[in-house]
């Protein structure tokens, strides 16, 4: 029986993914990262204490977990290499870190396009300037530099030399800001960073399909959320890689056989950074009330996220595509003190007809009105609950309600940001 599981955003990202593979962990071998870079911030509280993890995977704090970043993701050395020094500091042991040497590098260059690009379009993706897109370009684009490339000064340089200048011209010529970066400013910081990552570099696709023959249970870690894929997301405001399912074989050497069960996380509301569309979106003092309550900042970039409603519609759709087991509802306390709570069950298009679609053309999803359902809200801290059948009668109805409609059980509800605040069912 395949134990395995996969862990994914099924909003805009930022469903509370870190304290999910956090509290999962310990009961898997192997937790893999499988797409994005360190646009993400998976937040986590390990000793009372608040570390915020953006390349390495969560499991990295479960002592005899492997943690693998794969060949999927987009990798900068030197943030890697930061966050080596903030998790130790922390008392982690970097034991059992592999990173895929096929993963493609980031380089400083990609972040200065990344300013270029967002400063040349016409509609802002409000990207978080990381890099992460341009770094995916070079990929499809097959000019990449990778991570196994690090490990040799003279091939990295005849490699990276004429991208870096090719680049340099291009910023040069911008009249988007950015600025130029020899690659004389950094190739030493790249090539040490390498001397340190060579020590966890592996061909990670034989090592973990050795893991999964071997029975070793393997968690797969989402970043970023289903409504920012690059194909089933709101494009053009999306990330530049696939947090959903399909990521998973692409971004780990893994084939489908290796999937396990899929576990969704939804945040009990919905929040989104950047632009795009947003239909339940709130403006009023509810959102005010939402954004201070959930903390609703961006763990990245400290960005103010939008808030709203959970979007029962956008749900089911990013449920429909992973082929969603179970779902991991998150931060139902954040909705404590509200006296109505609303969901949105339908939309409702210029021509007045109403439809459960969830169609992420922006043209669309720009148009339609949200169809509210409204609950009473259930006034009680609920944050120190563990049993489900504890939970006011009120927050029950909003638990089963969501479960009807999009068919697939909440497994876990969780209640708070420690470990222990989740009720599992
Ligand atoms: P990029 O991934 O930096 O290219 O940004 C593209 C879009 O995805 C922007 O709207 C970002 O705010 C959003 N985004 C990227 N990573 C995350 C994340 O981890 N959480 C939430 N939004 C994200």
């Amino acid at each position: 029986m395949n134990l395995n599981a996969a862990v994914m955003g099924l909003q805009w990202g930022d469903e509370g993914k870190g304290k999910v593979i956090d509290y999962l962990a310990h009961e898997f071998n192997v937790v893999v990262r499988y797409q994005g870079g360190h646009n993400a911030g998976h937040t986590i509280y390990y000793q009372g204490k608040k570390i915020v993890l953006h390349l390495l995977p969560a499991g990295i704090f479960s002592e005899n977990t492997i943690s693998v970043i794969g060949n999927g993701v987009v990798v900068n050395p030197l943030q890697l290499l930061k966050e080596f020094e903030e998790v130790k500091a922390n008392g982690v042991i970097l034991r059992n870190l592999e990173l895929s040497i096929h993963a493609p590098l980031i380089l400083p260059v990609h972040q200065e396009l990344d300013i270029i690009f967002e400063n040349s379009r016409y509609v802002k993706i409000g990207t978080t300037r990381r890099g992460i897109g341009p770094a995916y370009e070079d990929l499809t684009g097959r000019r990449a530099i990778f991570v196994r490339d690090l490990f040799d000064k003279d091939q990295f340089y005849k490699k990276a030399k004429p991208l870096n200048d090719y680049y340099n011209q291009r910023i040069r010529t911008s009249t988007n800001g950015g600025k130029e970066i020899p690659i004389e400013s950094y190739i030493d910081d790249y090539i040490n960073a390498g001397q340190v990552l060579k020590y966890f570099a592996r061909n990670t696709v034989y090592t973990l399909n050795r893991y999964f023959r071997e029975g070793k249970r393997i968690l797969f870690e989402g970043a970023q959320g289903a409504l920012l894929d690059i194909h089933f997301g709101t494009y053009p405001f999306v990330t530049s890689s696939n947090p959903t399912i399909g990521g998973i074989c692409t971004g780990t050497g893994l084939s489908h056989k290796a999937l396990g069960k899929t576990i969704g996380i939804a945040k009990a509301y919905t929040t989104r950074v950047g632009g795009g569309p947003f239909p339940s979106e709130l403006f009023s003092d509810e959102a005010d009330f939402l954004r201070e309550k959930g903390n609703e900042y961006g763990a990245t970039t400290g960005r103010p996220r939008r808030v709203g409603w959970l979007d029962l519609v956008a749900l089911k759709y990013a449920i429909m595509i992973n082929g969603i087991d179970e779902v991991f509802i998150t931060k139902l306390d954040v909705l404590d003190e509200f006296d109505e709570i609303n969901v949105v069950t339908a939309y409702e298009t210029s021509n007045g007809e109403k439809n459960q679609i969830f169609d992420p053309a922006i043209d669309y999803l720009e148009q339609v009105k949200p169809a509210l359902h409204p609950f009473k809200g259930w006034k009680k801290n609920i944050s120190d609950i563990n049993n489900y059948n504890d939970l006011p009668r009120e927050a029950r109805d909003y638990i089963n309600f969501i479960e009807e409609y999009t068919g697939v059980p909440l497994q876990y509800i969780s209640v708070g940001s420690e470990r222990h605040q989740t009720i599992r069912r």
